[in-house]
């Protein structure tokens, strides 16, 4: 068993991860500002895992509220999730972006590093890929980023590999993960987007509850089965389950590896909207539109790197993530207001 420090501990992926964490004994302790979350989703952890994860209040930014958690905690591993992680306004305040994506994680690792803990498993993006030049993406296809946020991801990754490269002793584990949805089956947990959610998952279920009036679909000219843009949709708890695989990896080898964490198959928008019709038992109106500005066409991961390093595979479908998601809106209208 480990201990574990989960930075962004109480968001969307960092609360189902906490939980497959506690389940599976480690110790843990999350690190969290909030900035984009809230503690209730910890507590409500916790209850669901029969024990409890120790929870930090603080900014990543800050060195001195860091060193004090490494001095105290003492962990082996850190899952970094901190960050902030929307495309648009990353546009419009890129420094920001790089600031608390960019800065912060140096803090992070020189803390790690003042305090012998060796390894990382680091929250990355399929977004870092841009514009596909051949599909799925295998790990080695180009980088080119198409937005600030993408960038930060792409620089943290370089960031990262420097670091592990420079201690024989670190092992660093990039995960890029391509579109993750779903919550975790009980319903207690789940996403929680604030304002009008950008992606599509929520917002189609924020339609579905009568949250909002209609989806606008950007787009149906694209090169797919219905012209609608294709995504690889994962389920949070088999992301979570990932970050496990990774961090026994990252225990038993050292060096930098990168890894796609996605499903290998697509759902188009439509498809995606049919799954939730039959999830929620219900027709979801929408309408066509434009394309959205920054959209690629399609994107899909090569898993098998994955598969064979880790031994990890997702096992949840299209209809899981669709029942899920449903099951944690229908119970938390409100999030975790
Ligand atoms: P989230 O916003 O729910 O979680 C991020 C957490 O980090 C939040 O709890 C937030 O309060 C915290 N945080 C942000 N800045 C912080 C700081 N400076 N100090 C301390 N805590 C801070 O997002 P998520 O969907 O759970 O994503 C987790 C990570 O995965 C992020 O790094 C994100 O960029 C990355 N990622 C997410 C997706 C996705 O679609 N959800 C896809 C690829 C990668
Ligand atoms: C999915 C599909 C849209 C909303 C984003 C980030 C990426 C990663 C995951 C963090 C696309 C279509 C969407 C809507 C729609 N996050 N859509 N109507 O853009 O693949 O990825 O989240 O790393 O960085 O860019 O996800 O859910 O926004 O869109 O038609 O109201 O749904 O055009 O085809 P995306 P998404």
């Amino acid at each position: 068993m480990a201990k574990v420090l989960v930075t962004g501990g109480a968001g969307y992926i960092g609360s189902h991860t906490i939980l497959a964490l506690l389940r599976a004994g480690h110790e843990v302790m999350s690190f969290d500002n909030y900035v984009n979350s809230s503690p209730e989703s910890l507590r409500r952890v916790a209850k669901l895992a029969g024990s409890a994860a120790q929870i930090v209040r603080g900014d990543i930014c800050d060195r001195v509220a860091l060193d004090a958690v490494f001095a105290r905690f003492v962990p082996e591993a850190v899952i970094h999730f901190a960050g902030l992680k929307a495309v648009g306004e990353s546009a419009e305040k890129p420094l920001e972006y790089y600031r608390n994506n960019v800065s912060g994680t140096l803090e992070l690792l020189e803390s790690m590093k003042a305090h012998n803990c060796r390894q990382i498993i680091f929250s990355s993006s399929a977004t870092v890929y841009g514009d596909a030049q051949y599909l799925p993406f295998d790990e080695n296809h180009p980088i080119n980023p198409t937005n600030p946020y993408g960038r930060t991801k792409a620089f943290v990754e370089e960031i990262i590999r420097d670091w592990v490269n420079s201690w024989p002793e670190a092992s660093g584990v990039l995960l890029r993960y391509f579109n993750p949805v779903g919550a975790d089956e009980s319903g207690r947990i789940g996403e929680d987007p604030r304002g009008i959610p950008n992606n599509l998952m929520p917002f189609i279920t924020r339609v579905a509850s009568g949250q909002l009036s209609q989806l606008g679909v950007f787009g149906d000219d694209y090169e797919t089965r219905d012209g609608t843009g294709e995504r690889d949709y994962i389920h949070v708890s088999d992301l979570a389950d990932a970050h496990l695989a990774a961090q026994s990896f990252a225990e038993s080898k050292v060096g930098c590896e990168v890894l796609n964490v996605g499903t290998g198959v697509g759902a188009t928008v439509l498809e995606m909207l049919s799954g939730f019709e039959r999830a929620a038992g219900k027709k979801i109106p929408f309408e066509i539109m434009p394309r959205r500005l920054g959209d690629v066409g399609r994107s899909l991961a090569a898993v098998e790197r994955a598969a064979d390093l880790l031994n990890w595979r997702a096992k949840h479908d299209l209809t899981s993530m669709c029942n899920t998601t449903w099951n944690w809106h229908s119970k938390n209208p409100s999030g975790y207001d």
